[in-house]
């Protein structure tokens, strides 16, 4: 019985970790490439319909230089820190009105978690 107690409480120990799991950059990629890569490019200066997302966690809203952003996406004042991100693409048009990015937006924590993890590996 000790015996048994013990190996669930080491399995409980290693299984923990793995269900508070950190934030996946892979799922994300596989989100982006679903949500978002018809829509933006991921290398510096080549625009789709939106802007280029290379370096975009930490950037300034509406700070690449190619593409021709709405006024209300110019003058927003964010910066897309992480946190920014995840308000924003809960529903982009609740945090820039205006704006003429067409994405219902992802309400899954953990799955916006994951995509910004991704954003962020985009430098
Ligand atoms: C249907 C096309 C479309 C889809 C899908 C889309 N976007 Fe956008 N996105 C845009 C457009 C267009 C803009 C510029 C909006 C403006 O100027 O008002 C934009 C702007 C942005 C910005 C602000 C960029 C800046 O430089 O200020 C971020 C961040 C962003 N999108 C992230 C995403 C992410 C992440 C996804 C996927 C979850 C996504 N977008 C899906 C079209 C799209």
């Amino acid at each position: 019985m000790i015996r048994i107690s013990f190996a669930v409480a080491v399995l409980l120990g290693i299984a923990t970790p793995q269900l508070a799991r950190a934030q996946d950059a892979t799922a994300g990629q596989a989100l982006f490439k679903r949500d978002c890569a018809a829509c933006h490019e991921i290398v510096p200066a080549k625009i789709r319909i939106g802007p280029s997302l290379f370096g975009i966690v930490g950037r300034a809203a509406g700070a690449d230089p190619n593409f021709h952003y709405t006024a209300a996406n110019k003058n927003s004042a964010l910066t897309w820190d992480q946190a920014t991100l995840d308000r924003y693409l809960v529903n982009p048009k609740a945090v820039v009105p205006g704006t003429t990015m067409t994405y219902a937006g992802q309400k899954d924590d953990r799955k916006r978690g994951d995509l910004i993890a991704y954003l962020a590996t985009l430098r």
